[in-house]
């Protein structure tokens, strides 16, 4: 069988850029997420990845990682505030998540978002190999599928979106909404996270393009658009692996007793973003610690919130927020030396992170929308003793698979609370059996699963897919 080759695209490459003390930048293979689940594939076919290599100016050459080739796009720095702070972070996202912030619609974002989407679908006809088999990421980059099979109509098209697809209510305020709709129809496979978004995305293909569809297959003139739910998911193995390692305990043996050797600990850990239902949470938190049913003493709260999107206006004044919010909480409750909440704004490593999971007695993991919510799944991966509470938000992805997690309905601030209690005083066994039983879920449905699952059904000569079997 002739060998196919694959190139992914997406808004990021899949490398850190951090920059070493004396100034000079290095570059990394990114721990988790999209390239941990393609490595074995990527490894063993020729592969290019296209990318942004974060950053505004020409596109700096980079090497090769793990025999990957990184194709650089360029962004100026129009394209960064038009296209990757403005169309893609605050046009798309808040719309997308249900508007819980109003999406903002400008002309002169869409023109750049065209721009980059087109760059970004040269770049990846310059490369692919006749045949290939190309895999497009995400929001930033829904028109590229249409602007590639445009250019190279031999390409077998994959297009994946880690986000919601919202209903057509929302959908249809999109001033350029069928181009957007068209864009991603240049695909043979739209995969989802969710069957309700594959259902929306349907529905608003007959209602703004006329096109006949199911939540299966949509008509494209001579074409038919296969779409369906694919959930992505994380290597369940590795961040098994990873918390169990002696040096993790230790690490978090040691958080446990900085912490004051509480009798309970509650770890939330979120991009500092306003769809993470962070407000709400600190909000429950805050009368809780009120009414007496959670003492300082007994229990703590980490608050972990990464900064990100730091230059877009609405994740400013969030930031502002949530910080005065919980300045406000530790002065009320907190004494010398026992905070309420501790709170860190800061970027960790894997290492740190397994042993934060392993010090939490309970995760409060509870996004006002998520696509799916790959730290609920880590927490899960990561409690190798079966114990612990993971407490999940309805509205996450992650819920449709992680039944056994404490449910919540992140906006009804009373169900949050008793939500929390809930699992704060969860009986060993209830608990240990709920934890075994997602921890099984996702020893199933890891991430190798879900790039599986989607190649095979995109790429049906099957000759990525023999490699990607072939090495597990
Ligand atoms: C979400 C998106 C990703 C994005 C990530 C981080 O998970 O689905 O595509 O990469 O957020 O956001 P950033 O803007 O830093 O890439």
């Amino acid at each position: 069988m002739r060998q196919r080759s694959l190139v992914v695209v997406a808004n990021r490459l899949p490398i850190d850029d951090s920059v070493a003390p004396d100034g000079a930048c290095e570059w990394r293979r990114s721990p988790g997420g999209l390239v941990s689940a393609l490595h074995p594939l990527l490894r063993q076919t020729p592969a290019t990845w296209v990318g942004w290599a974060g950053g505004t100016g020409p596109a700096p050459v980079l090497p090769d990682v793990d025999g990957v080739h990184m194709e650089t796009v360029p962004l100026t720095a129009d394209d960064l505030r038009d296209h990757y702070e403005g169309f893609a972070n605050a046009t798309l996202w808040p719309l997308y998540h249900d508007a819980v912030e109003q999406p903002e619609y400008h002309r002169r974002w869409w023109e750049a978002y065209q721009r980059v989407n087109q760059r970004f679908a040269e770049a990846t006809a310059a490369v692919a190999d006749p045949g290939a088999v190309v895999w497009v990421q995400d929001y930033h980059l829904q028109l590229v599928p249409g602007l590639l099979r445009e250019l190279r109509p031999d390409l077998r098209i994959g297009f994946f979106l880690h986000v919601p697809f919202p209903p057509p209510e929302l959908f249809m305020q999109l001033p350029r909404r069928s181009e957007l709709l068209r864009g991603m129809l240049g695909a043979d496979l739209i995969g989802f996270q969710r069957a309700q978004a594959a259902h929306n995305f349907a529905q608003l293909a007959t209602k703004v393009l006329g096109l006949p569809a199911t939540d299966r297959r949509i008509g494209v003139q001579d074409r038919v658009v296969r779409i369906g739910a694919y959930p992505v998911s994380i290597d369940t193995a590795e961040m098994a692996a990873l918390a169990g390692r002696p040096d993790v305990t230790a690490r978090a043996r040691r958080l446990r007793h900085d912490l004051g050797d509480p009798e309970r600990v509650i770890l939330s850990l979120d991009r500092m973003d306003y769809t993470k239902g962070i407000e709400q949470r600190l909000k429950a938190y805050s009368e809780l610690l009120a009414s007496g049913d959670v003492k300082v003493r007994d229990t703590v709260l980490v608050q972990v919130a990464m900064p990100s999107r730091e230059r877009v206006g609405q994740y400013q004044i969030l930031r502002e927020r949530i910080e005065r919010e919980v300045g406000r909480i530790n002065g009320e409750f907190g004494r010398v030396g026992e905070p309420a909440i501790h709170y860190l704004s800061q970027p960790f490593d894997r290492a740190e992170l397994a042993a934060l999971y392993r010090v939490a007695d309970v995760m409060a993991v509870t996004p006002l929308r998520d696509g799916m919510n790959l730290v609920a799944k880590e927490y899960v991966a990561a409690r190798v003793d079966d114990t612990g509470a993971l407490l999940l938000s309805e509205f996450a992805g992650a819920a449709a698979e992680l039944e056994q997690a404490y449910l919540v309905n992140p906006h009804d601030l009373e169900g949050l609370k008793q939500g929390l209690l809930s699992a704060l005083r969860a009986a060993p066994a209830d608990a240990g059996d709920r934890m075994r039983a997602m921890r099984d879920h996702l020893h199933r449905h890891d991430i190798h699963a879900w790039a599986r699952s989607y190649l095979s059904a995109l790429d049906d000569t099957g000759s990525l897919l023999t490699r990607l079997s072939s090495t597990g």
